[in-house]
């Protein structure tokens, strides 16, 4: 089976790649490189020990997306490209609408017009809104407080919609928890451009010395120590999550939480990094960050019966590969 992945060159996409290249499937990339490096494909291929076919294109044109689909035989997409800093969504609407929605629907049209009925695509439990916990895939959605999440939103209800009125597509929604750490390997990871949003890649610069100290935003949630608890999970469990995705693909709308269904505050993770490094992160406390929620983590349970999936690695693991990443990498 042969699968497009798009942003397959980014953090998601590029471990998610290696994962389907060990499951036995071909690989055509394609990714324009927005936040991410040409040298990602070889590092794919040389741990994957495969080569994948790659297309630098931008997955909004729709032109160029057509050109692969009448050069090569697709079985099945890996939607990943999209634009994702949350802050930026909010100064940046159009750029988010665009970019997000557009290539959603250039891809739903290519599946349309070529045949192609199997569609797997990265959305986010952002789309959950301040929900009770644990979020349950049933639940309604309720309003994200950005643009960004939006985008999660409308392409889930495009591709819904589409999945509608075609009975043979296959769709799978799959809502990302808090992706973290890196390859084994230590060769690929996270490498956010600038000073990074979220809390793992900021822990890592610091032990690095490349920031002096985190900035913990908020000790007066209502959780178990007053700082904001999310569910963190390993991207190597998150990529075989893909594979079993597709392998387990049904006709109609799929949605599924990725996650490990537990808990973890900010100075837990804090601690669990220190323990499992040997490195001491200094941290201060801040006021809260606008639109953070107090609490985010999965149920778990649909992936595990439907999927046969379920997360491997624990957060010790999460922190040393992290870390083992941010260690060797040089920008
Ligand atoms: P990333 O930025 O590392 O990877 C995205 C890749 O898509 C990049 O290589 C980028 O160059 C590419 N890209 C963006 N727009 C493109 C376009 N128009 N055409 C071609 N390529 C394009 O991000 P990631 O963390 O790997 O996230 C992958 C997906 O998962 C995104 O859709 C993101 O919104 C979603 N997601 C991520 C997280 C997270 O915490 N990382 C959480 C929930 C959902
Ligand atoms: C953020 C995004 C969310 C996205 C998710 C995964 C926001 C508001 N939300 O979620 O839409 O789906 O990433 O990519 O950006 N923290 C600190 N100090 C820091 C960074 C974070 O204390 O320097 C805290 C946060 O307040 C939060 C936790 O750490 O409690 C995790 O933060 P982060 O890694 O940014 O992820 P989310 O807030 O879950």
């Amino acid at each position: 089976m042969s699968i497009l992945v798009t942003g397959g060159a980014g953090y998601i996409g590029s471990h998610t790649s290696i994962a389907l290249l060990k499951a036995g499937y071909s690989v055509i990339i394609a990714d324009n490189f927005f936040n991410s490096r040409p040298e990602m494909i070889q590092k794919i291929e040389q741990l994957a020990g495969k080569k994948v076919i790659f297309y630098e294109v931008d997955v909004t044109n729709e032109q160029a997306v057509n050109q692969i689909f009448i050069h090569h035989q697709i079985d099945g997409i890996i939607h990943f490209a999209g634009l994702k800093a949350v802050g930026e969504s909010v100064k940046k609407p159009l750029k988010y609408y665009y970019n997000n929605i557009l290539s959603t629907l250039v891809l739903a049209k290519a599946c349309h017009k070529y045949g192609v009925d199997k569609f797997v695509f990265s959305s986010s439990a952002t789309v959950y809104g301040d929900n009770k916990v644990p979020f349950v895939e049933t639940m309604d959605l309720l309003p994200t407080t950005n643009p960004y999440g939006e985008t999660k939103v409308m392409s889930e209800r495009i591709l819904t919609d589409f999945g509608k009125v075609n009975p043979n597509f296959s769709v799978s929604l799959l809502r990302y928890f808090n992706p973290v750490g890196a390859h084994e390997s230590g060769l690929i990871g996270e490498a956010p451009n600038g000073i990074p949003n979220n809390l793992m890649p900021y822990i890592t610069q610091v032990a690095k010395g490349k920031l002096e100290r985190l900035r913990i935003f908020g000790n007066d949630y209502p959780t178990v120590d007053g700082t904001g608890v999310r569910d963190y999970i390993h991207v190597m469990d998150l990529a075989e999550a893909h594979v079993a995705a597709l392998e387990h693909l049904t006709p109609g709308v799929n949605i599924y939480n990725l996650g490990t269904g537990k808990g973890t505050s900010v100075l837990e993770l804090v601690k669990a990094f220190e323990d499992a490094n040997g490195i001491t992160i200094p941290y201060e406390v801040v006021a809260r960050r606008l639109g953070d929620i107090a609490e985010c983590y999965a149920d778990v349970s649909k992936a595990k019966r439907e999927l046969g999936w379920e997360a491997k690695r624990d957060i010790v693991t999460m922190c040393r590969d992290a870390w083992r990443f941010e260690r060797y990498y040089e920008e």
